[in-house]
């Protein structure tokens, strides 16, 4: 591995206890399934992002049954960033937010429609909960205003967002550009907080060959996960030069707390730039060596072995063939 942080020297494999706050999204998709088997994966909360509130919610539904888990609870939460319009990406996901497959209509849809809620309430049963954004952090954000208790019950917060160079902007990764607002207070909230940046995820292609090796797991779920990455690639190969497929972003926030031996990470100080012509939604990550710089507020996630953490997906999904 490369970077200039620490290598985590723990190879141990716990059961951390999380909540997803998702908006699938494909990369999501993939994320459920590595948290349902290498996590203690407490519920999944939805949020408007990648497609409308409706469809990412129906769409965490559907990945439920993918998984075959009707025990998994679905809890749908914002429908819109707190001050930012809504603004979708049909651009990389497609209109559903999760084109490419064939995908049939839910069994149930979700089991409650307050995310916020279940947030608070899960998290205050259970102390030493993670939470892990993966879409705009809206609905994070409001937990952490509603229930001043929240930050100090929880383990940390991990957050797939933002980077040294942007992918909606030139320097705004989507979650953060989609609510900017939302991700200052989850910042700024004072606990543990881990960042799997753009610069990480970028070394986490779907390559031809790795899609290949989930379609080769075979059952029912593979192939439609292979459809899946197979559009998703498609759609970043099309948009981006030198790449061999889509970054696939998600599951690193996830797999950094279950894996964390496989990553390299870095103590910095991150804040969020919530107005700006040209920089709205840019995390400013402080590299400064000046001893006079703010204290860290961050790990922030610089690398990971690739092929392992591959190699986690494809084991998550060949538990449920
Ligand atoms: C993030 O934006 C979405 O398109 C992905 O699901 C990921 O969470 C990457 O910028
Ligand atoms: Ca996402």
């Amino acid at each position: 591995m490369t970077g200039d942080g620490d290598v985590c020297q723990d190879p141990d494999v716990n059961a951390i206890p999380m909540i997803l706050d998702c908006d699938p999204g494909h990369d999501d998709a993939i994320a459920i399934i590595a948290a349902a088997h290498h996590a203690e994966l407490l519920g999944i909360t939805t949020v408007a992002g990648n497609a409308p509130l409706e469809r990412t919610t129906f769409n965490a539904c559907v990945v439920r049954d993918l998984l075959g888990d009707p025990s998994l609870t679905v809890h749908s939460g914002a429908a819109r960033p707190l001050v930012a319009p809504p603004r979708p990406a049909a651009h990389i996901h497609g209109e559903s937010g999760l084109d490419g497959a064939d995908l049939p209509e839910p069994v149930r849809g979700a089991d409650g429609d307050d995310a916020v809620s279940f947030i608070i309430e899960t998290c205050r049963a259970r102390e030493g909960t993670w939470l892990v954004p993966i879409g705009p952090f809206t609905n994070v954000a409001m937990a952490l205003r509603a229930a001043p208790d929240l930050g100090r019950r929880l383990a940390g917060i991990s957050v797939m967002g933002g980077g040294t160079f942007g992918n909606r902007t030139a320097c705004a990764e989507f979650n953060i550009w989609a609510d900017p607002h939302a991700a200052d207070i989850v910042f700024g909230y004072g606990g543990p907080l881990v960042m799997a940046p753009l610069d990480l995820t970028f070394q986490l292609q779907a390559t031809a060959p790795r899609i290949e090796a989930v379609r080769d797991v075979g059952g029912v779920l593979a192939p439609v996960l292979a459809d899946l990455l197979t559009f998703f690639s498609g759609t970043y190969l099309g948009r981006n030069e030198g790449i061999d497929g889509a970054p696939v972003h998600d599951p690193c926030a996830v797999l950094a707390l279950t894996h964390p031996h496989l990553f390299e990470r870095a103590p910095r100080h991150v804040v969020v730039e919530t107005y700006g012509e040209h920089t709205a939604g840019m995390t400013v990550i402080d590299r400064r060596r000046l001893r006079e710089r703010p204290p860290a507020n961050t790990d922030v996630l610089v690398s990971l072995d690739a092929d392992a953490v591959w190699q986690l997906i494809v084991d998550a999904i060949a538990s449920r063939a």
